[in-house]
Order: C-alpha cells, then structure tokens, then sequence
C-alpha cells in the first residue's frame, strides 16, 4: 500500500503524469555517459514513461535528429566509452531563434522533459529552455572528465580519466627513469586543477602545476635541482592544460636549471576508455535519480552526489561563480608534504 501510494506521489508530475522524455549527451564526451543514458532509458521505462534519443547533443536537437528509445538500445553500452548518442559542441544554440527551433522539435513529439549529460555549457542550454519553455523540464547530469562542476563531488568520466593518467604516467616513469630524465605531463581539467592534482598524488609527482595556484617556476627549478643534487635520478612533473602547456612550463625551466626535460601531452586519450567502476555506479546513480527528479516536477536543476548523498542544485546556484568548487587544499599540502 505504501509502495502504491509513493509510487503515485512520484509519478506525479507538474503536468500531470510524465509520458515522454529525452536525453541528450553534450560537450567533450566522458567515459561513462553511455551508462548514464542506460539508467536514464531503462528508469523511465520501468516507470512507463517513453523515452527518445537526441542525437549529436543540441545539434541533433535543431535538426531533428531525434529518435526512440528501447531497452535494447542501450544494452551493452554500460562498458563501453563515449557515446552513442554522440556528442557536439554547438555554439548556434546560443541563439534565442536557433533554441526555438529546438523546443519545437520536442513539442511536436510531446516531450515533456529533458535530461542533458555534459558539462557546463550543457547545462546552460538546458537553463535556458526551461527559462524559454515551461513546458519542458530540464535536469542536467555531469559529464565531463574535468571535475568542474558545481553541486558535485564529482562527475561521470573524471575517475576513469585520472586512472588513464596515472596508468600513462607509471609508463612514462619507466623510460624517465632509465633515462634519468624530468618529464613534463600535461594534462587536461580546462579550468580546474582536480585531474593534475589528484593524477599527482597519485603517481608521486615531484610537482604539480594547477591554475588555482599561482605558479612560481623558479621555485620549482630548485626544488628539481635540488632532488638532483641529492641523487634524484628522475622527476615528474604534472601540469594543468589550463595553467600553461608542458611545452611553456619546459621552456621556462629551462632558464633557470640545465635538465634534459621531455614533455608528453596526454591530450584525448584521457577522454577514452571503458568506464571504471566508480564511474559506471555514478552514471548509474545519477541517471536515475535525473528521471526521479523529472517524475516529482522537478526542473532547471543539475545533479550530483555530495558526500554520497544524491544531491539536486538549481542551474543558477550551479552557476553562481561565487560558489566555485574550491582545490583540496589538505590534499595540495599532502602533495608537497610527499614529494620532499
Ligand atoms: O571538457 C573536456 C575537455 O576534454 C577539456 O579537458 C579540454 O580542454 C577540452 O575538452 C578539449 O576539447 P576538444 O575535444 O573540443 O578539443
């Protein structure tokens, strides 16, 4: 009894009940968004709800590249990277036309809801269609190998990366050592400093480079120097693409020390790969809790977990600047602390 009436409370939407939603995947791909769509689909199909695929993000919104979904089209993809749906950056969809267009494709099929998979500028398309379209609700879900996001600990992709990096840095450090070179890593995070940070705990790095910090080369030339002169055979060092690229950081330490630095940028290989497990059970996770949000009315919100808690952050507080996902700043410390 219990059961049936919950289920009632929750199937129970702003507009009476929800019958139709889509998803869409948007931005630079990540390693377990196919598993977000899965949970997504499989979801609303347990609650009878219909559900169609937007190909090519908001692209395939425009142009109508829409289609419906069943169980069997996501099955197999959990383990598989990327996205089936495939993925575009769309910069016409800033345009207010442009976005009509779009919401009328979804009006025609009497799609009452919207799920966007990606990251930041995902989200802000999403925003603005629910600002644009009451009729359409809108939930946004994290997925970008970038961490980035606020109102998450952390999104669908950023765990496999880090474990792409580490796994390409221990091979680097292989050649680095025989050779007893220092080896500039850069590697991806746009903005945010996490996938430097963390992939440099993790692999021992003798320096991490992120734009949270302000960097000081010729600090980090002594330091290397140092660690020379007491013997060091070999360092590492990871740099964030959204500090400065291996190749600058390479060059100015260069003016400083005499070391036989090499750089490996890790570019999208960092963007590919099966999902880790982390990544499959918060795709999954989110995915559902996406379409639970849209069942209960809810809208214009992205979600994430904090803590381990599912949590649900309106767009405006996720894009409120003010609340930017500061850096561990313990876990920066520890970094410096064990690389001595
Ligand atoms: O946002 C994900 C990301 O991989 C960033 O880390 C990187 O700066 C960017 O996308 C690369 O974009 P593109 O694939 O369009 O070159």
């Amino acid at each position: 009894m219990i059961c049936v009436i919950f289920n009632l409370r929750i199937e129970q939407g702003r507009y009476g009940y929800m019958k139709k939603i889509a998803v869409l995947t948007s931005g630079g791909d990540s390693p377990g968004m196919n598993a977000a769509v899965r949970a997504v689909v499989r979801k609303a199909i347990y609650h009878n709800i219909e559900v169609y695929g937007v190909y090519q993000g908001y692209l395939g919104l425009i142009t109508d590249d829409i289609h419906k979904l069943e169980l069997g089209s996501v099955g197999d993809t959990i383990q598989r990277g990327g996205t089936f749906l495939y993925s575009a950056r769309c910069p016409e969809f800033k345009d207010q036309a442009v976005r009509e267009k779009g919401i009328k494709n979804l009006l025609k099929r009497g799609i009452e809801g919207l799920v966007v998979i990606g990251g930041d500028g995902s989200y802000r398309g999403a925003q603005r269609i629910s600002e644009e379209c009451t009729d359409i609700q809108t939930i946004g879900i994290p997925g970008t190998i970038d961490n980035d996001i606020n109102g998450t600990d952390f999104t669908i992709g950023f765990d496999t990366a880090l474990n792409t990096i580490i796994d390409s840095v221990d091979r680097i450090r292989d050649t680095a050592s025989s050779h007893a070179r220092t080896f500039i890593i850069e590697v991806m995070g746009r903005d945010c400093g996490d996938l430097a940070l963390w992939s440099g705990l993790a692999v021992g790095a003798e320096t991490i480079i992120i734009p949270e910090v302000e960097v000081d080369i010729k600090d980090i030339a002594e330091k290397i120097q140092h660690g020379i002169d007491r013997g060091k055979k070999h360092s590492i060092i990871i740099v964030a693409e959204g500090c400065m690229s291996g190749e600058a950081c390479a060059a100015e330490l260069t003016k400083y020390i005499n070391v036989d630095a090499r750089v490996s940028v890790l570019g999208h290989i960092q963007r590919g790969g099966s999902p880790t497990g982390e990544d499959r059970v918060l795709a999954s996770r989110l995915g559902g809790y996406a379409v639970e949000l849209l069942m209960q009315g809810e809208t214009a919100k992205g979600v994430g977990i904090k803590d381990n808690r599912l949590r649900a952050t309106d767009f405006d507080e996720i894009f409120n600047t003010a609340n930017s996902k500061p850096i561990n700043q313990r876990m920066l410390e520890l970094t410096k602390e064990l690389s001595i």
